[in-house]
């Protein structure tokens, strides 16, 4: 759908360049929800923007659907940006119109007639949960009811590809989970597209299906997010998956542990259908050890489960060898402490 090669934007500020974009290549499947994250100043803002063309890249291509986007003729990238929705950080609503002002106005300037547009507006407010706000204005409207218009109003000419800036940043965490949730209604249902970037790794968790982490300008990893987040390759990505899930209890909890009850500690990794309990109890019970979960969590990540246990072993040496032996061989164990 949406396809970036080799693509690079340089800025020239006086003398000194900036590489905001270095060599990125990506592709956006139709019906993905993509994810771009990374720290302020990676460079994910200008990515968003050479995709509407509000920047064009020093080097490269970047094709929509099997179109290279900078090949368009002017009344052709008219009807391209009519194809992509965009929803702000700071929802950039029109102060002076009301709620269905708002969404109305992409229409008027597309030229829509009249009942065509109150149809279209009518629609679209019962998509976002509006209805009863339509003659408010934006200074009377919560954060994310002012999202919810901007949401509204990018979806008013039926793009195919909505790309969001930030879109829950401004937000508190419910209502952030509340527009997240009006997002994925927009993938599902319209079978929109959604190309997002955000510095939070929980609007990643929660609703994208893909994910790139950019530093410097760069893509230094990419994948499905299950893949991504359990198995991270990157420091910059393992910071990030920690701001949402800590894999390890403090060093304080850890040392109070071997202080108390000594003995190696391990971590358990399973994913999916792995379901650790009935694993671990039938194999230690085999070899007449027991086990202690020290710290641990699950969590459903796109439909799957992915668990992590901190667990020590109370045994004879010998007998845990072979438990950890054959835990090896069904999940991922390592000594952490
Ligand atoms: N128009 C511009 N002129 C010069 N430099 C720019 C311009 N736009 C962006 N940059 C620079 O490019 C780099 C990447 O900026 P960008 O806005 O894409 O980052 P970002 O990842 O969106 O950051 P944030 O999370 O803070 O929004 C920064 O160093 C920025 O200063
Ligand atoms: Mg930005």
């Amino acid at each position: 759908m949406i396809q970036f090669k080799n693509v690079s934007k340089t800025f020239a500020v006086g003398k000194r360049e900036i590489h905001a974009v270095q060599d990125v290549s990506l592709q956006v499947n139709q019906g993905d929800i993509f994810g771009v994250i990374g720290f302020s100043g990676a460079g994910k803002s200008t990515l968003l923007r050479l995709v509407n063309q509000l920047e064009y890249p020093t080097k490269g291509s970047i094709y929509i659907r099997d179109t290279d986007i900078s090949k368009l003729s002017a009344r052709e990238l008219r009807k391209q940006r009519s194809q992509i929705g965009m929803v702000f950080q700071n929802f950039n609503l029109l102060t002076s119109r009301n709620v269905f002002g708002n969404i109305a106005y992409p229409l008027k300037v597309a030229g829509y007639k009249k009942q065509a547009i109150k149809e279209r507006v009518n629609e679209l407010l019962t998509f976002v949960g509006l209805t009863d706000k339509a003659n408010d204005y934006p200074e009377q409207l919560s954060g994310g009811q002012k999202q919810r218009v901007g949401i509204a109003r990018a979806l008013a000419s039926s793009p195919e590809i909505l790309i969001c800036d930030e879109a829950t940043s401004a937000l508190d965490p419910e209502t952030t989970e509340d527009i997240l949730r009006l997002l994925k209604k927009v993938n599902r249902e319209l079978g929109v597209t959604i190309l997002l970037i955000t510095h939070e790794m929980r609007v990643i968790q929660s609703i994208c299906d893909k994910v790139a982490v950019m530093e410097n300008g760069r893509v230094i990893e990419t994948g499905e997010v299950f893949d991504v987040f359990t198995n991270p390759q990157q420091l910059t990505t393992r910071r990030f998956i920690q701001s949402v899930q800590k894999d390890l209890p403090s060093e304080s909890i850890l040392k109070e542990w071997q202080k108390t009850n000594g003995g190696k500690l391990y971590q358990v990794i399973f994913k999916g259908s792995a379901t650790v309990d009935p694993i671990l109890s039938t194999i230690t019970k085999q070899y007449d050890v027991d086990f202690n979960i020290v710290y641990g969590s699950v969590q459903e990540l796109q439909e799957k489960l992915f668990g992590n246990m901190i667990i020590s072993f109370v045994g004879s040496e010998q007998n845990t060898k072979k438990v950890l032996g054959e835990l090896e061989k069904r999940v991922e164990i390592k000594e952490v402490y």
